[in-house]
């Protein structure tokens, strides 16, 4: 299979790592050969229709900055779309920052790609609640596979969980801890009383939160990841703006002290629902699948047939979002030989 990786930051170089570590698997297991023929960033490409060698592409971008230093076949200044139109590749991997106002440039990335019939796998919030529906409807009137388990919840595989494991069930609410920066914040203060912005400090040193961290605090990111859930599980048609937000600013360590005091976590928790669309801290009892402390994700989905389902695990780093890159990969390798 010929990738594109278009966005060489962390994801992209954690994705690149891990096709190096799984070469081997991927291939006697899936019989999947997967080959990096172009990775684009912010400054340029490197293109090899025979397949880059990745620990050679890892090395440049760690020393110099950027895939565009890759030795003969990096170009300073070759963009993302001129790649994804031009290069042919299978499968277009779009890792770059999610921009929720916009949704650029991942939208219009994904949606050359698209329209130039590759396959496609996000990580990139952005589009996605600008507009899903869209990219959806194309991705269908382009005979193309469109993937973004690793848009919500990182390692945690909440879509393929209820896509496929839950097939035949009908996904009536999902309601979920979505957001691991918040989450180790509020256990923090449950725990030893600290204050917010010391624990903030750390959540950031810690690599989980968003480069503007109020995107985690006010309840933004969270948002974002029920939005996609919305959309995906419960087949709404639904923005960023319908979601009714309230973030974890104002939460006291005094209150999260007293929740425990009566047996419960003061939790940011997404909710999707047919009529309901909302993040908001809520007291949830202790021991509860959606208790989960540090920066764990939880998420539980209540559907007709087995009722309620509930999944923990990291919502986000580098190899954590690769596990889900990764099996989004193997899922349409598996699909286009069915
Ligand atoms: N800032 C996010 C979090 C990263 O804390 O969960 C994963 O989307």
């Amino acid at each position: 299979m010929k990738l594109v990786l278009v966005g060489f930051g962390n994801l992209g170089r954690g994705l690149a790592r891990t096709l190096i570590l799984k070469r081997r698997t991927l291939r006697s297991s899936y019989g999947i050969n997967p080959r990096v023929v172009a990775a684009v960033d912010e400054y340029g490409a490197a293109v090899d229709e025979r397949g880059l060698d990745l620990r050679k592409l890892l090395q440049v971008a760690e020393k110099k900055g950027s895939a565009a230093d890759y030795p003969r076949k990096g170009k300073k200044g070759r963009s993302a779309a001129d790649v994804i139109e031009n290069v042919e590749a299978d499968v277009v991997f779009e890792l770059t920052p999610t921009n929720i106002r916009t949704g650029e440039p991942g939208l219009t990335h994904l949606q050359k790609a698209m329209r130039a019939g590759r396959h496609v796998i996000t990580s990139n919030k952005g589009p996605l609640v600008v507009a899903f529906p869209e990219l959806d409807r194309l991705a269908r009137r382009s005979g193309v596979e469109f993937r973004y388990s690793a848009s919500v919840g990182g390692a945690v595989p909440v879509i393929g969980l209820a896509r496929k494991l839950l097939a035949g069930n009908e996904v009536r609410a999902v309601r979920g801890v979505l957001n691991g920066t918040t989450n180790y914040i509020l256990s923090r203060m449950s725990k030893e009383g600290t204050p917010f912005d010391v624990v903030l400090r750390e959540a950031q040193e810690m690599g989980i939160a968003e480069k503007d961290p109020t995107l985690d605090i006010e309840g933004i990111d969270a948002a974002c990841k029920i939005t996609i859930l919305a959309n995906a599980l419960l087949d709404r048609n639904a923005k960023l703006k319908d979601v009714d937000v309230t973030g974890i600013s104002r939460i006291k360590p005094e209150v999260t002290r007293l929740a425990q005091e009566t047996g419960n976590a003061v939790k940011l928790i997404g909710v999707a629902e047919r009529d309901i669309l909302e993040v908001a801290p809520k007291l949830v009892p202790i021991g509860h699948p959606l208790a989960v402390g540090g920066t764990l994700n939880a998420i539980t989905l209540e559907t007709d047939l087995a009722r309620e389902i509930s999944i923990t695990g990291f919502g986000a780093g580098p190899w954590e979002t690769s596990s889900a890159l990764v099996g989004d990969l193997i899922d349409i390798h598996r699909t286009l030989g069915a």
